[in-house]
């Protein structure tokens, strides 16, 4: 399965706005190569020789929606500046059992692989977020606690499930409008 910037669905195309399922487990042959190319698509793209050669967009998640699989599975991989992987994650079924009422956002704001045009703006999540998933690197049920960054990343991702993409987040009349205790990630 070839992934690259070519392949992946981008938002003109009103596939990336389908919903996705739940999947069944244990994961069939086929779901779980799936979701081993999106954590490799997601892993090498911040490689720069790879990414080049490849034509990889720089990412840190996608869903399986985005290569037209409109099933409940993400990929997630957080290198930190040497290139370290802080987090990685290869989740089915992931679903959001608890969030904080504190939000958060980027201050760069958020982007997408499968969005074309420039949509800048301030996208408010929650902070912190309790997310129940099967994870297929470590072939079981995890809960995973995730704040700040990783927080974004999950939330982004899993609204990927019901078609919602970044943007439409973004207040239309006021794109940086700053919400009052909303803690800003830089
Ligand atoms: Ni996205």
């Amino acid at each position: 399965m070839k992934i690259n910037n070519e392949t992946i669905i981008k938002d003109d195309d009103t596939l990336i706005r389908e919903k996705s399922s739940d999947v069944t487990l244990p994961l069939s042959k086929e779901d779980k190569d799936t979701l081993l190319a999106l954590l490799k698509y997601v892993d090498d793209s911040t490689i720069k020789e790879i990414a080049e050669k490849e034509d990889l967009r720089p990412a840190v998640g996608i869903a399986a929606i985005q290569i037209g699989v409109k099933k409940k599975m993400i990929a997630v991989i957080i290198k930190n500046s040497e290139g370290k992987k802080i987090y990685e994650y290869a989740l089915v079924n992931p679903k959001i059992i608890s969030n904080s009422v504190e939000e958060a956002y980027l201050g760069s704001g958020e982007g997408c692989l499968s969005v074309k045009g420039e949509h800048e703006g301030y996208v408010y999540r929650s902070r912190r977020i309790k997310v129940k998933a099967y994870d297929l690197l470590e072939d079981k049920e995890v809960i995973i606690k995730a704040s700040d960054y990783l927080a974004i990343v999950l939330q982004h991702e899993i609204d990927h499930f019901k078609g919602i993409l970044f943007y439409d987040h973004i207040n239309k009349k006021d794109p940086f409008y700053i919400k009052k205790d909303a803690f800003r990630i830089d």
